[in-house]
């Protein structure tokens, strides 16, 4: 029995790859990319052999936040193309059994957006409960809450003598949920793109949705569930569609709320624990920590089994918002190419659905830029706020160079040509000067590429039922260099071990699968059985 027949979800045993629209592949030399740009490189994405794409924001957008801030949701931005080209790209990748996945941006809109420009003509106008408002005195906020960009949450409007709340930037004013209209309006708009045949959504912040600023909550807002399932019901339950909901507020409890296999919410989340690790405890993402090692173990451990049986777990290590992980994680020097390929064994080796982000699949890397080349909202302000607070401006690039959004966002490098091939214009931001040496054109064809061991990954989970079935166990707990597990269902046992750094080390388990048979590894052959090379990695089965 395959998987497909086992498994009535297909998106249990699917692989995700993430696509930045404006950095994957420009089509008419304007240096962004856009629908006609993905179209072309649709048989690079059939190669690898993923099963769907999820798209950033496409949707018409004055691109304050490069597209999370929507100003028409039924409308393609027209530096990406037009409806009619998303049709197309919809049709395209369905002849490579690909569905594609729209970004939804529900917590917020644009303030250029039709709704708030009504919404702010007066106290009357049927739009104005569409957002969140309070009365007000010019100078006196609400109350402290801050952006997460920086600033206030609150912006006047004079004309008004009201605030309106805001949790991203001043031009992303948060929707009122609990206003009837509001997400009646919304189930519209996703009923019309699921009859344009779209395959899943991925929500943006949405447990921020609920919020409650006069008692300062943003996320997991009372009655956050109560609209989730109303809104799954009103829409996704009418399709076979794969959701997934960025919760960086989850815990194993909640994720099971959302990702319960009765289908009352969405598929599954993406949970964040493991990605704040590397940051000063209490503090921002740019107050830099190492990693504490057996604590990354732990807790992607805990929501292994914490979920098994009872929700879905997605996996990742990058998206958008996140540095590169062979930069973070691994090595991008010397084992630049043995720790990459550990990463994705270690991660597609688990129980979820994995997801890789463009690029990753290539093992490529952060960038260190001067100021000046940056292009993020969020790397721009944290800049400006942090030196006028007085901080080093050396410290203040570290932190930009470990963990801006920027490092994921550089043009996708396909060939050496100039520009990596990526646009005949100028790119909009610049590309990684190492593009010469990492691109897709040198790994689609050799057999020993991070492009390969990705696609042998997506086969093997599509071969072994226990990838997708097989319980979890965390073994060597408190080894400080290897991260190995166990799964087991009904018929097989699988073992994947990673020496997580940099040293060869003795190799602990070498008895236990010495009857197994070996399915992957990141080296070409093993000499000496007794030991991990660096970064070494393998799956075994029995
Ligand atoms: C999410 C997106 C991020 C965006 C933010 C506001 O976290 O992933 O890119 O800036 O929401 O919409
Ligand atoms: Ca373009």
């Amino acid at each position: 029995m395959t998987n497909t027949e086992n498994n009535a979800k297909w998106w249990k045993n699917a692989v995700v790859y993430q696509i930045y629209p404006r950095s994957f592949q420009d089509s008419n030399g304007d240096g962004i990319g856009d629908l006609r740009g993905i179209i072309r490189r649709m048989d690079y994405l059939g190669k690898l052999g993923i099963d769907a794409i999820w798209l950033s924001p496409v949707c018409k957008s004055p691109q304050e936040d490069n597209g999370y801030d929507i100003s028409d949701y039924q409308d393609i931005d027209p530096m990406f193309g037009n409806v009619d080209d998303m049709e197309a790209l919809i049709a395209e990748a369905k002849k490579y059994n690909i569905r594609i996945i729209m970004d939804l941006v529900l917590n917020h809109t644009s303030d250029k957006h039709r709704w708030f420009e009504e919404a702010k003509k007066s106290k009357d106008n049927p739009y104005h409960d569409y957002y969140v408002w309070r009365d007000g005195r010019e100078g006196v906020l609400p109350n402290d809450m801050k952006g997460v960009f920086g600033g206030s949450a609150w912006e006047w409007v004079p004309e008004l003598n009201q605030y309106y709340f805001h949790q991203f930037l001043p031009q992303q004013p948060d929707l009122n949920w609990e206003n009837p209209q509001v997400r009646k309006e919304i189930y519209d708009m996703i009923l019309w793109w699921m009859d344009k045949g779209v395959g899943g959504f991925r929500l943006d912040v949405i447990d921020q949705i609920a919020k409650e600023p006069d008692q300062g909550i943003t996320n997991n807002g009372p009655r956050l569930h109560e609209f989730i399932r109303e809104l799954s019901r009103e829409t996704f339950q009418k399709g076979d569609l794969i959701t997934v909901g960025e919760a960086w507020g989850a815990t194993p409890e909640i994720a099971k709320l959302y990702s319960n296999p009765d289908g009352s919410e969405f598929s599954m989340v993406f949970q964040f624990e493991h990605i704040g690790l590397d940051q000063q405890e209490g503090k921002e993402k740019w107050d830099l920590a190492p990693l504490p090692f057996i604590k990354l173990k732990k807790i992607l451990t805990r929501w292994q089994t914490e979920l098994h049986g009872c929700g879905w777990n997605s996996l990742f290590w990058n998206n958008h918002d996140l540095p590169r992980i062979v930069s973070r994680w691994g090595n991008d020097g010397e084992y630049r190419v043995e720790s990459a390929k550990m990463l994705a064994i270690l991660l597609h080796g688990m129980q979820g659905t994995p997801y890789i982000y463009q690029g990753e699949e290539l093992g490529m890397t952060n960038v260190q830029y001067d100021i000046e080349d940056y292009r993020d909202v969020e790397i721009l302000n944290m800049y400006k706020e942090r030196t006028e607070a007085g901080y080093a401006r050396e410290d203040v690039m570290r932190s930009i160079h470990a963990k801006g959004r920027d490092n994921a966002r550089t043009p996708m490098q396909w060939d050496d040509t100039e520009n990596a091939g990526f646009t005949e214009g100028t790119p909009w931001i610049k590309v990684n000067s190492n593009y010469q040496e990492i691109n897709a054109k040198s790994q689609v064809n050799d057999p020993d590429s991070i492009f390969n061991c990705y696609k042998k990954l997506i086969q093997l989970r599509k071969e072994y039922d226990i990838f997708v079935e097989g319980d979890f166990t965390l073994l060597l707990e408190e080894d400080e260099n290897i991260f190995a597990y166990q799964r087991k269902n009904d018929k097989q046992t699988m073992l994947v071990i990673c020496n997580f750094f940099d040293q060869t080390i003795k190799m602990p388990l070498e008895e236990k699968c010495s009857d197994m048979k070996m399915l992957i590894g990141n080296y070409d052959k093993i000499e000496d059985a007794s030991i991990l090379r660096p970064y070494e990695a393998r799956i075994y089965v029995k």
